[in-house]
Protein backbone atom coordinates (compact mmCIF):
# COMPACT_ATOMS: atom_id res chain seq x y z
CA UNK A 1 0.00 0.00 0.00
CA UNK A 2 1.35 3.70 -0.55
CA UNK A 3 -0.23 6.50 1.49
CA UNK A 4 0.50 9.95 0.86
CA UNK A 5 -0.58 12.77 2.96
CA UNK A 6 -0.74 16.20 2.71
CA UNK A 7 -0.58 18.64 5.51
CA UNK A 8 0.76 21.83 6.65
CA UNK A 9 2.37 20.37 9.64
CA UNK A 10 4.66 17.08 8.48
CA UNK A 11 6.37 17.55 12.03
CA UNK A 12 3.16 16.82 13.79
CA UNK A 13 2.62 13.35 11.57
CA UNK A 14 6.46 11.78 11.27
CA UNK A 15 7.24 10.98 14.86
CA UNK A 16 4.28 8.54 15.12
CA UNK A 17 5.32 6.70 12.15
CA UNK A 18 8.89 6.51 13.84
CA UNK A 19 7.55 4.27 16.49
CA UNK A 20 6.11 0.69 17.63
CA UNK A 21 4.31 -0.89 14.83
CA UNK A 22 3.76 1.86 12.18
CA UNK A 23 7.51 1.53 12.06
CA UNK A 24 7.49 -1.91 11.65
CA UNK A 25 5.01 -1.89 9.10
CA UNK A 26 7.01 0.68 7.27
CA UNK A 27 10.56 -0.80 7.65
CA UNK A 28 9.14 -4.30 6.61
CA UNK A 29 7.54 -2.59 3.33
CA UNK A 30 3.59 -3.79 3.88
CA UNK A 31 3.25 0.01 3.35
CA UNK A 32 4.83 3.71 2.26
CA UNK A 33 3.44 6.51 3.92
CA UNK A 34 5.08 9.84 2.05
CA UNK A 35 4.02 13.30 3.85
CA UNK A 36 4.33 16.25 1.95
CA UNK A 37 3.99 19.75 2.87
CA UNK A 38 1.56 21.66 0.96
CA UNK A 39 3.45 24.86 1.47
CA UNK A 40 6.46 23.63 -0.24
CA UNK A 41 3.51 23.72 -3.38
CA UNK A 42 2.87 27.16 -2.74
CA UNK A 43 3.63 29.32 -5.64
CA UNK A 44 3.50 32.69 -3.73
CA UNK A 45 6.87 34.49 -2.82
CA UNK A 46 5.90 34.30 0.83
CA UNK A 47 4.83 30.42 0.60
CA UNK A 48 1.69 32.07 1.21
CA UNK A 49 -1.66 28.91 1.50
CA UNK A 50 -4.09 30.71 3.01
CA UNK A 51 -6.60 33.65 2.73
CA UNK A 52 -9.38 35.35 3.96
CA UNK A 53 -13.00 34.35 2.84
CA UNK A 54 -14.87 35.69 0.25
CA UNK A 55 -17.95 37.40 1.70
CA UNK A 56 -16.42 38.07 4.86
CA UNK A 57 -16.17 35.97 8.37
CA UNK A 58 -13.57 35.17 10.77
CA UNK A 59 -11.01 33.12 10.51
CA UNK A 60 -8.73 32.25 7.02
CA UNK A 61 -9.59 29.10 4.30
CA UNK A 62 -6.46 27.09 2.48
CA UNK A 63 -6.14 28.33 -0.80
CA UNK A 64 -6.89 26.20 -4.29
CA UNK A 65 -3.50 26.75 -5.59
CA UNK A 66 -1.21 24.40 -3.08
CA UNK A 67 -3.48 22.22 -3.00
CA UNK A 68 -4.61 21.43 -6.61
CA UNK A 69 -0.61 21.85 -7.55
CA UNK A 70 0.11 19.46 -5.01
CA UNK A 71 -2.56 16.35 -5.88
CA UNK A 72 -1.99 16.54 -9.49
CA UNK A 73 1.25 16.03 -9.31
CA UNK A 74 0.60 13.59 -6.61
CA UNK A 75 -2.21 11.81 -9.33
CA UNK A 76 0.41 10.86 -11.45
CA UNK A 77 1.62 7.93 -9.10
CA UNK A 78 -0.81 7.46 -6.37
CA UNK A 79 -4.16 6.60 -8.24
CA UNK A 80 -6.23 6.43 -4.92
CA UNK A 81 -9.14 8.17 -3.44
CA UNK A 82 -8.32 12.07 -2.21
CA UNK A 83 -10.38 11.56 1.56
CA UNK A 84 -10.26 14.43 3.18
CA UNK A 85 -10.15 14.73 7.06
CA UNK A 86 -13.17 16.58 8.59
CA UNK A 87 -15.56 17.22 10.83
CA UNK A 88 -18.14 17.20 8.49
CA UNK A 89 -17.40 14.08 7.22
CA UNK A 90 -18.89 10.36 7.59
CA UNK A 91 -17.93 9.53 10.85
CA UNK A 92 -14.88 6.25 10.75
CA UNK A 93 -15.72 3.02 11.97
CA UNK A 94 -14.05 -0.04 11.59
CA UNK A 95 -15.75 -1.22 8.57
CA UNK A 96 -14.22 1.85 6.45
CA UNK A 97 -10.90 1.16 7.87
CA UNK A 98 -11.26 -2.77 6.48
CA UNK A 99 -12.20 -1.73 3.21
CA UNK A 100 -9.52 1.04 2.55
CA UNK A 101 -7.18 -1.49 4.08
CA UNK A 102 -7.82 -3.56 0.59
CA UNK A 103 -6.46 -0.02 -1.35
CA UNK A 104 -3.46 -0.03 -2.84
CA UNK A 105 -3.26 3.57 -2.98
CA UNK A 106 -4.75 6.29 -0.89
CA UNK A 107 -4.50 10.42 -0.34
CA UNK A 108 -5.11 12.22 2.45
CA UNK A 109 -5.54 15.67 2.67
CA UNK A 110 -4.97 17.43 6.24
CA UNK A 111 -6.98 20.95 6.53
CA UNK A 112 -6.34 23.50 9.08
CA UNK A 113 -7.69 27.03 10.36
CA UNK A 114 -11.35 27.29 8.72
CA UNK A 115 -10.60 24.33 6.39
CA UNK A 116 -10.20 24.34 2.79
CA UNK A 117 -11.97 26.57 -0.57
CA UNK A 118 -14.84 24.62 -1.17
CA UNK A 119 -13.41 24.32 -5.15
CA UNK A 120 -10.63 21.41 -3.82
CA UNK A 121 -13.18 19.50 -2.41
CA UNK A 122 -15.72 19.84 -5.67
CA UNK A 123 -12.90 19.01 -7.66
CA UNK A 124 -10.15 16.52 -6.26
CA UNK A 125 -11.68 15.00 -3.25
CA UNK A 126 -13.00 11.83 -3.22
CA UNK A 127 -14.28 11.30 0.03
CA UNK A 128 -14.44 13.03 3.44
CA UNK A 129 -13.57 11.49 6.91
CA UNK A 130 -14.58 12.30 10.24
CA UNK A 131 -13.37 10.69 13.16
CA UNK A 132 -15.66 11.89 15.63
CA UNK A 133 -18.15 14.34 16.43
CA UNK A 134 -15.75 17.07 17.92
CA UNK A 135 -13.94 19.77 16.02
CA UNK A 136 -9.98 19.49 15.87
CA UNK A 137 -7.61 21.89 15.45
CA UNK A 138 -6.96 19.92 11.63
CA UNK A 139 -6.64 17.10 10.19
CA UNK A 140 -3.63 15.65 11.33
CA UNK A 141 -4.77 13.93 14.28
CA UNK A 142 -7.87 11.96 12.27
CA UNK A 143 -5.66 11.31 9.74
CA UNK A 144 -2.91 9.56 12.23
CA UNK A 145 -6.29 7.75 13.66
CA UNK A 146 -7.51 6.59 10.20
CA UNK A 147 -4.11 5.70 8.73
CA UNK A 148 -3.24 3.71 12.05
CA UNK A 149 -6.58 1.79 11.70
CA UNK A 150 -5.74 0.58 7.85
CA UNK A 151 -2.23 0.08 8.90
CA UNK A 152 -3.03 -3.04 11.30
CA UNK A 153 -5.29 -5.01 9.27
CA UNK A 154 -2.36 -4.97 6.60
CA UNK A 155 -1.35 -8.16 6.04
CA UNK A 156 1.63 -9.13 7.94
CA UNK A 157 1.64 -6.26 10.59
CA UNK A 158 0.62 -7.60 13.57
CA UNK A 159 2.95 -10.35 14.36
CA UNK A 160 -0.02 -12.56 15.20
CA UNK A 161 -2.70 -12.51 12.82
CA UNK A 162 -5.10 -14.33 14.65
CA UNK A 163 -5.49 -11.08 16.77
CA UNK A 164 -7.13 -9.19 13.92
CA UNK A 165 -9.58 -11.15 13.70
CA UNK A 166 -9.86 -12.17 17.96
CA UNK A 167 -10.26 -8.04 18.28
CA UNK A 168 -12.93 -6.52 19.41
CA UNK A 169 -14.75 -5.65 16.47
CA UNK A 170 -14.49 -8.61 14.65
CA UNK A 171 -17.96 -10.66 13.50
CA UNK A 172 -15.92 -13.54 15.00
CA UNK A 173 -17.52 -12.27 18.54
CA UNK A 174 -20.67 -11.04 17.30
CA UNK A 175 -19.69 -7.75 17.02
CA UNK A 176 -19.10 -8.03 21.80
CA UNK A 177 -16.61 -6.44 22.99
CA UNK A 178 -13.22 -8.11 24.58
CA UNK A 179 -12.63 -10.98 27.58
CA UNK A 180 -10.72 -9.91 30.56
CA UNK A 181 -6.55 -10.04 29.45
CA UNK A 182 -4.10 -10.69 32.43
CA UNK A 183 -0.37 -11.36 32.01
CA UNK A 184 2.34 -12.07 34.77
CA UNK A 185 2.48 -12.19 37.62
CA UNK A 186 -0.78 -14.52 38.62
CA UNK A 187 -0.76 -12.34 41.95
CA UNK A 188 -0.31 -8.98 42.02
CA UNK A 189 -1.26 -7.57 45.25
CA UNK A 190 -3.30 -10.23 46.15
CA UNK A 191 -5.64 -9.25 43.20
CA UNK A 192 -5.42 -12.76 41.44
CA UNK A 193 -5.52 -14.40 37.66
CA UNK A 194 -8.57 -16.49 37.62
CA UNK A 195 -7.82 -19.88 37.68
CA UNK A 196 -8.77 -21.30 34.68
CA UNK A 197 -6.31 -19.40 32.94
CA UNK A 198 -3.29 -20.74 34.32
CA UNK A 199 -5.21 -24.23 33.99
CA UNK A 200 -3.28 -25.14 30.65
CA UNK A 201 -7.11 -26.46 29.73
CA UNK A 202 -7.47 -24.90 26.81
CA UNK A 203 -11.27 -25.91 26.04
CA UNK A 204 -12.27 -24.30 29.38
CA UNK A 205 -10.14 -20.97 28.99
CA UNK A 206 -12.15 -20.68 25.75
CA UNK A 207 -15.24 -21.24 27.25
CA UNK A 208 -14.42 -18.95 29.91
CA UNK A 209 -13.41 -16.21 27.55
CA UNK A 210 -16.76 -16.52 25.63
CA UNK A 211 -18.68 -16.28 28.98
CA UNK A 212 -16.77 -12.98 29.50
CA UNK A 213 -17.27 -11.09 26.83
CA UNK A 214 -17.58 -7.59 27.97
N1 LIG B 1 -10.60 18.10 11.43
C1 LIG B 1 -11.07 18.80 12.48
N2 LIG B 1 -11.88 18.05 13.23
C2 LIG B 1 -11.93 16.82 12.64
C3 LIG B 1 -12.61 15.60 12.93
N3 LIG B 1 -13.41 15.49 13.99
N4 LIG B 1 -12.44 14.56 12.11
C4 LIG B 1 -11.65 14.69 11.03
N5 LIG B 1 -10.98 15.79 10.70
C5 LIG B 1 -11.12 16.85 11.49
Amino acid sequence: MRVDILTLFPSLLLPYFGESILKRALDSKAVEIHVHDIRDYSLDKHKKVDDTPYGGGAGMLMTCQPIFDAIEQLKTFNKGPVIYLTPQGKVFKQAKAASLAKSTNLIFLCGRYEGIDYRVREALVDEEISIGDYVLTGGELAALVVVDAIVRLLPGVLGDEKSIHHDSFSSAFDGKKEHPHYTKPADFRGMKVPDVLLSGNHAAIEKWRKDHLQ
